[in-house]
């Protein structure tokens, strides 16, 4: 099968220009103008832009939390994911603490395999490291190609690590070569303030966000980056929110420490004050909270800075009925907001044509950043010869509205809802095969691949 695409503006995070790209395969085997070549099928790109297929590099499918699971699983979601252009997810497994990472792994594939349209990999989180979780983490490199571990300084109980942990795995991952990331909030201080809370019958989605103040999370920043410094392991801090954490970062930069970041789309357009519409604001509990205006600026500025290289979703969808069980107690309410689907087009509308970020800029922080930092480069994150043909067809001045009335997202509420976007998805391509055009998926669930990774260091 081939496909050559005729007179696109091809952008990766470095280049922009007009030209012919053609796919063989799987891959992309040519790029250049007026290529004349034959093709099993010609798609006609004048006035449209093509770019690698998004990266969704935080992102939670069918995964156990909070009593209930995500409310899309790995069909629902990777279908939706490919829809708004991202052709790949890194998703994460959640280790059960008192057992091994490999249970947890068979336990993941075990919903995964054979159900993903789009390309999948793991992150690893590590919630419970001791002598035998040791010895896991270099096959998990080696042998799985799962090269990332995520650790959780907060819910304690379940998912968190102390110090303590945190600093034998930094060591073992950073032996090893992979990297490790991290939820870093203060999460005694978040535990302290929502019993507080509670025992003051404080009981609505606001204080979701008043027991996660900025400070929990700029303390857990600064935390964790020093732990990396003493360490020297790779770091990357997930789903940053915030002012104060970024500070953190800058203050690692100025002794020649490299701390990789991640936001995601929610922290730099939506703001707390949702947090005052009642229960309603219960559709965007997620931890950490939603922010202030003067957040938003800094994460703006933050990724012109080169501070901030990933922008993500953290992708954690909940149907209303189970954002009631949190109705009469806000601890209750399963954190996570709907997003997978529309990161790449609410990015490029607010973000490329309101004159935030560039083009160029907009491509590595959807897709060439996250490759490069997960060690999936240069195979997945640019357009080039020899890359896997995972690419967007996008058409730049469409304009359309979300709604969860057209969105594919198996929940019943859109976080965006009303949102009038510039720009729309027209087609994808996925290793060569074209996974959707115009609104329609035309590959079979399962075509969708575990992507092993390959070491990851500092340097990208
Ligand atoms: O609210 C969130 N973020 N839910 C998913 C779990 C996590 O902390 O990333
Ligand atoms: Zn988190
Ligand atoms: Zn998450």
């Amino acid at each position: 099968m081939s496909i050559l695409i005729k007179n696109g503006r091809v952008i990766t995070a470095s280049e922009d220009y007009s030209a012919d790209v053609f796919i063989e395969g799987e891959k992309i085997s040519a790029i250049g103008k007026n290529l004349n070549l034959t093709a099993d099928e010609i798609i006609d790109a004048a006035g449209k832009l093509v770019f690698p297929g998004g990266i969704d590099p935080h992102v939670h499918l069918d995964m156990p939390f909070m009593g209930t699971f995500s409310s899309d699983n790995y069909e629902t979601g990777t279908a939706a994911a490919l829809h708004g252009g991202t052709t790949m997810v890194i998703d994460f497994i959640l280790q059960t603490q008192g057992k091994s990472l490999y249970s947890a792994l068979e336990e993941w594939r075990g919903r995964s395999d054979g159900n993903c349209y789009g390309d999948y990999s793991f992150h690893m989180a590590v919630t419970d490291f001791n002598e035998n979780t040791k010895k896991e983490i270099s096959e998990m490199i080696e042998k799985e190609g799962i090269t990332s571990f995520k650790t959780f300084m907060a819910y304690k109980g379940a998912l968190m690590i102390d110090d303590r942990m945190m600093i034998g795995l930094m060591n073992e991952v950073r032996d090893k070569g992979g990297v490790v990331t991290v939820h870093a909030t203060h999460g005694d201080m978040i535990d302290f303030l929502i019993a507080k809370h509670k025992s003051e019958g404080k009981l609505s989605p606001l204080y979701h966000y008043l027991s996660q103040p900025e400070i929990t999370e700029t303390e857990a920043s600064g935390r964790f980056a020093d732990m990396a410094y003493h360490t020297d392991v790779p770091a990357y801090i997930v789903h940053m929110t915030c002012e104060g954490a970024l500070n953190e970062i800058r203050k690692a930069a100025e002794r020649n420490q490299k701390v990789f970041v991640e936001t995601c789309i929610q922290y730099l357009l939506l703001d707390a004050s949702l947090y005052e519409k009642d229960f309603e604001g219960a559709k965007w509990v997620m931890s950490p909270p939603l922010r202030e205006k003067k957040d938003q600026t800094a994460l703006w500025a933050g990724i012109n800075q080169g501070l901030v290289q990933v922008v993500g979703t953290d992708h954690c969808p909940f149907e209303w009925k189970k954002k009631l069980m949190g109705e009469k107690d806000f601890s209750k309410i399963p954190n996570g907001h709907p997003a997978i689907e529309h990161r790449m087009e609410l990015l490029f509308s607010e973000g490329v044509k309101k004159g935030k970020i560039s083009l160029n800029k907009y491509v590595e922080v959807t897709s060439t950043n996250a490759a490069k930092i997960f060690g999936m480069f240069p195979n997945k994150g640019t357009v080039g010869i020899g890359s896997d043909a995972d690419l967007v067809i996008f058409n730049p001045d469409k304009k359309h509205t979300i709604s969860v009335k057209t969105h594919h997202m198996n929940v019943d509420y859109s976080a965006y809802e009303g949102w009038e976007l510039t720009g729309k998805v027209e087609s994808v391509i996925l290793r060569g095969k074209n996974a959707v055009d115009k609104g329609d998926l035309k590959i079979e669930k399962g075509y969708g691949n575990f992507i092993k990774r390959n070491k990851v260091s500092k340097i990208v």
